[in-house]
C-alpha cells in the first residue's frame, strides 16, 4: 500500500512540498506527519488546522481528530467553531452577500470558472484525501472532485443564461415580468459520504445566482471542508473578494443554531431523513427556505426481459460501489421470478470475485474499501442480524472482516419479505436485499412502497414496460432510471427525492431556482390605471 501511495504522491507532489515533508518525523503517529502523506500538505493541511474561515482562519471550538477509515489512524486534526463564531460568520456572510449580489451574474460565473479551474490543479490530492478520510476508493474520490468540477462548468453557462420571462398581461398595454433575485446566505450542512461534491453542488449554483454561501461539512470529514475551502478562498483572495463563501466546521450546537437562525435564508440539508425532519420543521418554523436531500431505500428491477449481464454489472456497482454509502446506492433488487435463482447465483459469483479486492481504499486493486465509522460496523451488524432472525438468507458475506480499520463483507440477502421491517429501513452498508417479483406491476408497487423515494432502476427491452416505469403508475421516486445503476448521476440533472426523501432538487435542470426568490412585476405603460378582473373602483 505505501509504496503505491508513494508513487501517486509522487507525481502529485510539487518540488518545494516534497522538500518540506521530508523533514517531519516518520514516526509521529498522525498521517500527516509521514512523507507518503505529504499530498496532505499540497493542499495546506496541516497537523492542527482552523476549521472556520470568514475572511480570516479561526476555531475557538472543541478539536476533532480525523480518521482514516482503512486503517483507524489518525491523520490530522481540525479546531471546530463554537456558537459564538458561527452567529460572526453568519453576520459576515451577510455582509458579503451584499456587495456579491451587486456583482453583474456573468461576472459571478466567471468567479465559479476560477474555482472550478483550481480545483482542476488540486483534483489529485483533493480526491485522495476525500478517499483518505471517507473510505471511498481512490477513482471514486477523483470522481466526486470531478463532480465539483463539473457543476462549476455548468453554473458558469448557467451566469449567462438563466433568467426569467414576460408573461402576457390581460390589460392592454401592461407586461408581467417573473425575475429571479438571489436568497442571501444559504447554509449548506453536507454528510461524510459526499463531503466535497455536496457541497460543491450547492456552492456553485447558490454563488453563481447572487447568494453567499455558509458550509458545515460533516464533523468526521473536516478535512476535506478546510481543504476545499482553501482552495475557493484563494479565489476570492486573487479576485479581492469578501468571504461570499465562509466555513464552520462545529457539532450539533453549531448545526442547530445555523438551521434555527433567520439570517441563514435557504438551508440545504444533507443527511438522514430523522435529521431532516427537524431541520425540516425548524426551517418552516421561521419562513425559511429549505432543500432537502435524505435518505433512500433505492430498488433495481430486473424485468423478465432484461439485458441480464448489464443488470448484473449495474447491481454490482449500485450496491458495493462506496461500500454501499451512498444514498443512491441499490438496496433492494427486485428480480422476475423466472430469472430469480440464477440472477443470484451468479450475482454471488461476482461478489466472491471481489473478495481479493476488499482492502484500503487508496491501493490501487482495491474495488471495495472501510465503512466510514465503527458506527456504520455496529449498524451492519444489527441489520443482518435482524434479516436472519425474520428468515432471511445470507447468501454472501454477512461477516465483519477482522483487520485494523472498518471493514465488513458485501452482502447479499434473499428470502425475505417484501415489507420486513429490515428491507424498509435504510442501512448504510454494503447489503442488497433481493426479492422475488411474479412481475413488473408487482415490483412496481414494491419500489414504492417505501418510506423514501430517491432513486430506483428497471432493466427491461420491453418498450411497454418501460413507459408504465416512467409514466404516473410508474417509479415514485426522484431519479427513475431505465437500463443503467440506481447510484452515480450526473450534474446535468436535478438531484433528489420525493417523499421522506425530503422533496429537495440539487444540480442541474432548474434546481437553480431553489436558490432564488421569484419577483412578479406588473408593469403598466398604458398611462392609465386599470385594475384586473374588470374591477372598476375610482370616484370623479
Ligand atoms: C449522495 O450519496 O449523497 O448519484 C450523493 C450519485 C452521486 C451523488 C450521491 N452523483 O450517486
Amino acid at each position: 500500500m505505501l509504496a503505491h501511495l508513494r508513487n501517486i504522491s509522487k507525481l502529485a507532489l510539487p518540488r518545494r512540498l516534497v522538500t518540506q515533508s521530508a523533514s517531519y518525523s516518520s514516526s509521529s503517529s498522525f498521517l500527516i506527519d509521514q512523507p507518503e502523506y505529504s499530498f496532505l500538505k499540497e493542499l495546506g493541511l496541516e497537523r492542527d488546522n482552523p476549521g472556520v474561515y470568514s475572511g480570516q482562519w479561526q476555531g475557538r471550538g472543541p478539536s476533532v481528530t480525523s480518521y482514516d477509515p482503512g486503517t483507524g489512524r489518525p491523520i490530522a486534526k481540525v479546531r471546530q467553531g463554537n456558537v459564538q463564531e458561527l452567529e460572526q460568520t453568519i453576520g459576515l456572510a451577510m455582509e458579503a452577500y451584499k456587495q456579491w449580489r451587486q456583482v453583474p451574474a456573468p461576472v459571478r460565473g466567471e468567479i465559479v470558472r476560477q474555482i472550478g479551474d483550481e480545483l482542476r490543479k488540486y483534483k489529485e490530492p483533493l480526491g485522495k484525501l476525500v478517499s483518505l478520510e471517507v473510505g471511498k476508493i481512490y477513482s471514486e474520490g477523483q470522481g466526486e472532485v470531478q463532480e465539483f468540477i463539473d457543476i462549476c462548468d455548468y453554473a458558469v453557462g448557467l451566469s449567462r443564461i438563466y433568467s426569467g420571462q414576460l408573461i402576457n398581461s390581460e390589460r392592454a398595454d401592461h407586461s408581467i415580468l417573473e425575475a429571479w433575485r438571489p436568497l442571501g446566505v444559504v447554509g449548506v450542512i453536507s454528510a461524510y459520504n459526499f463531503p466535497n461534491a455536496v457541497f460543491g453542488w450547492n456552492a456553485a449554483i447558490a454563488l453563481t445566482t447572487g447568494n453567499s454561501v455558509l458550509w458545515k461539512g460533516a464533523p468526521s470529514t473536516p478535512l476535506v471542508s478546510v481543504a476545499t475551502t482553501k482552495i475557493v478562498a484563494e479565489v476570492l483572495r486573487r479576485n479581492n473578494l469578501p468571504p461570499v463563501v465562509t466555513l464552520c466546521q462545529g457539532g450539533t450546537d453549531v448545526g442547530q443554531t445555523l438551521v434555527a437562525d433567520k439570517r441563514v435564508n435557504l438551508v440545504s440539508f444533507t443527511g438522514s431523513c430523522q435529521t431532516g425532519r427537524d431541520v425540516g420543521v425548524e426551517v418552516q418554523r421561521r419562513f425559511g427556505k429549505v432543500i432537502l436531500e435524505l435518505g433512500g431505500n433505492n430498488a433495481l428491477i430486473i424485468d423478465e426481459s432484461a439485458n441480464v449481464k448489464m443488470a448484473l454489472d449495474a447491481a454490482l456497482f449500485g450496491c458495493i460501489g462506496t461500500s454501499g454509502q451512498r444514498c443512491t446506492t441499490t438496496r433492494r433488487i427486485i428480480v422476475h421470478e423466472k430469472l430469480h435463482d440464477q440472477f443470484v447465483k451468479v450475482l454471488v459469483g461476482k461478489y466472491k470475485q471481489l473478495i481479493p479486492k476488499i482492502g484500503h481504499q487508496l491501493e490501487a486493486q482495491t474495488l471495495v474499501g472501510p465503512v466510514h465509522t465503527q458506527q456504520n460496523v455496529e449498524n451492519y451488524k444489527v441489520a443482518i442480524a435482524e434479516a436472519k432472525s425474520l428468515g432471511g438468507t445470507v447468501a454472501f458475506g454477512g461477516n465483519v472482516i477482522q483487520r485494523d480499520g472498518f471493514y465488513v463483507e458485501p452482502t447479499v440477502i434473499t428470502g425475505l419479505p417484501h415489507d420486513a421491517s429490515v428491507v424498509h429501513r435504510e442501512t448504510f452498508a454494503p447489503i442488497v436485499y433481493i426479492l422475488k417479483a411474479k412481475n413488473v406491476d408487482q415490483a412496481i408497487e414494491w419500489n414504492n412502497e417505501v418510506e423514501q423515494g430517491l432513486s430506483s432502476a428497471i432493466f427491461t427491452e420491453n418498450i411497454g414496460q418501460a413507459f408504465k416505469w416512467i409514466g404516473a403508475k410508474g417509479s415514485d421516486c426522484g431519479i427513475v432510471n431505465i437500463n443503467t445503476t440506481t447510484n452515480g448521476a450526473e450534474i446535468g440533472g436535478a438531484f433528489g427525492g420525493e417523499k421522506a426523501t425530503g422533496g429537495g432538487r440539487e444540480s442541474g435542470s432548474d434546481a437553480w431556482k431553489q436558490y432564488c426568490k421569484r419577483a412578479t412585476i406588473t408593469v403598466n405603460h398604458s398611462g392609465e390605471l386599470a385594475c384586473a378582473q374588470g374591477v372598476v373602483f375610482n370616484v370623479e
